[in-house]
């Protein structure tokens, strides 16, 4: 089938943009401004934790675990991207960071034996940024560990990769290591975009990269995407998608652009440096892709995930929003956040507290907080929303009350906004809306002690320029929350 021509994927965006009534929403709260809008990937979030006794996390651990190995190195600087990471650090910096993560791991080696590893992703920072020799370490020592035979074993490659001479030898080393997914950040191929975003990269790597992996004979392979980027025109963003189809690709993330104030890219924003798509153009953009990709035979997975119809979603994805406290996500590194025995918790963000904390032979965790019955229901219920919806008798199974009783207020105000609807089958899910107010939606689900924490902890923040908490916690809550004000708003 052929792909959309631009003035019909254009037509039907605006159409379906109609079904979203953004002064309606942004009159109930229930559409966040675009600089302050954000996908919720923890909850609580980091200002609403405190300590935690690291032991506490090796309590309960689920039967099936995900790993997440974080990789904080990168060639350069992404105006966009606020991940934990250093530039080009040197070789000896490289290695005792793989040291640290091998001494993190052996940590938790007697409590999480036994547990089926179902997913390992090695995420940055930019993992293909390690030499073949440091890849092959690290996954002789991620392998002499766990066993990856029967896990989605993923990881994320740079299109700067292509540049260097032994290439094809890294992708064999990490096949031989036992990856099974790549991803690859793309962005855009539009090139003075990437240049704007200071990617590193043009559009000859992007292409370069997906034929060596082709011809490697690598399978799955999804690419990044982003849309409300710097001097992006529809049009623009448009070229991007068709191109990367006219490539093969079976597999989209597609992210909306996230700001957090301390990047580049959000002060281009404020001062308005570039051309930015507003609020209905970025709904305009998501409907462009959203059409061209069904038309073409791909559906839509977890939130801004998408899949050719003959293949199946990433179990990370999948395993990542619908998460029902019967499965852990671990992480090692730097910044990695988990979810362990009940407990939410971040890893130290700063590299240098990272290292010597590891090094002293402690668990290198920053913040945490045992999650209540009722910050497990909520978080459930968030994270559900945004994948395969929440299954209404699963939930009163699990936590002993209904969904429509205990969440009466939010559930009609959600109602109301035509952001959620349940299915015959008795599925909560996301409206088309209510994708695009993902991050609005889960700020309604937030407990008032939640947010009280958030509020309290923003309130000790002396410099938000150099705050570590504010530096790495990017949820809406922290932004919106923080305010006794705010608060009221959200009530
Ligand atoms: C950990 S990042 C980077 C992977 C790899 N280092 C690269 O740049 O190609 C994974 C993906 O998150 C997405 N991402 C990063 N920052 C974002 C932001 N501010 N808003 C939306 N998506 C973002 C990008 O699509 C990126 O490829
Ligand atoms: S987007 Fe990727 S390459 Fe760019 S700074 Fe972030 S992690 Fe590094």
């Amino acid at each position: 089938m052929n792909a959309p021509s631009y003035s019909e994927a254009l037509e039907f965006a605006i159409d379906r943009s109609y079904e979203i009534n953004l002064d309606m929403l942004r009159s109930r709260n229930l559409h966040l401004d675009t600089h302050n809008d954000y996908l919720v990937g923890t909850y609580p979030p980091l200002k609403a934790m405190g300590d935690l006794n690291a032991e506490r996390l090796l309590t309960q651990v689920a039967s099936s675990i995900d790993l997440y190995f974080h990789i904080p190195f990168c060639n350069q600087y992404c105006s966009f991207c606020h991940f934990a990471k250093e530039i080009n650090p040197s070789s000896e910096r490289v290695e005792r960071y793989l040291v640290a993560l091998n001494k993190e791991m052996s940590w938790s080696d007697a409590a999480l034996a036994g547990r089926d590893v179902e997913t390992a992703f090695f995420g940055g920072g930019t993992p293909s940024f390690l030499t073949n020799h440091q890849l092959k370490t690290l996954f002789d020592m991620t392998n002499q560990r766990f066993d990856l035979s029967r896990a989605e074993v993923s990881f994320e490659l740079h299109p700067s990769l292509v540049k260097h001479a032994d290439a094809a030898d890294r992708i064999s080393t990490l096949l031989r290591g036992g990856v099974n997914r790549f991803v690859l950040g793309v962005q855009s191929l539009d090139w003075s975009i990437l240049r704007i975003l200071n990617r590193g990269h043009g559009v000859e790597e992007v292409i370069q990269t997906v034929k060596l992996l082709n011809e490697m004979g690598v399978e799955n392979l999804s690419l990044d995407l982003m849309y409300g980027l710097p001097q992006q025109t529809l049009r623009s963003w448009y070229d991007s998608i068709i191109g990367l189809l006219d490539m093969g690709i079976e597999k989209f993330n597609v992210f909306p652009l996230m700001f957090k104030s301390t990047d580049p890219v959000a002060r281009h924003l404020a001062r308005g440096r570039y051309q930015f798509a507003g609020a209905k153009e970025r709904i305009i953009m998501h409907f462009m892709a959203e059409h061209i990709l069904t038309k073409l035979g791909y559906r839509h997975g977890p939130i801004f995930y998408w899949t050719k119809r003959s293949q199946p979603h990433s179990v990370q994805q999948r395993r990542k929003y619908d998460s029902w406290n019967d499965n852990n996500l671990v992480p090692f590194g730097v910044g990695g956040f988990g979810y362990m025995s009940q407990c939410q918790f971040y890893n130290e963000a700063d590299l240098d507290r990272y290292l010597s904390r590891v090094e002293a032979g402690e668990k290198p965790v920053w913040r945490g907080v045992v999650l209540s019955q009722d910050d497990l229901m909520r978080r459930t219920l968030m994270f559900a929303l945004r994948s395969s919806g929440v299954l209404l008798s699963r939930f009163e199974r699990e936590f002993g009350v209904s969904v429509e009783e205990y969440f009466c207020r939010e559930l009609e105000i959600l109602r109301e906004a035509g952001l959620v609807c349940i299915s015959n089958d008795g599925v909560l899910s996301l409206t088309a809306a209510g994708n695009i107010n993902s991050g609005a939606v889960s700020l309604l689900f937030f407990s008032d002690n939640v947010l009280e924490r958030v509020a309290y902890n923003d309130g000790r923040i002396t410099d938000k320029r150099t705050d570590l908490l504010e530096k790495h916690d990017y949820s809406p809550a922290a932004r919106y929350g923080s305010s006794a004000e705010m608060q009221a708003v959200f009530r």
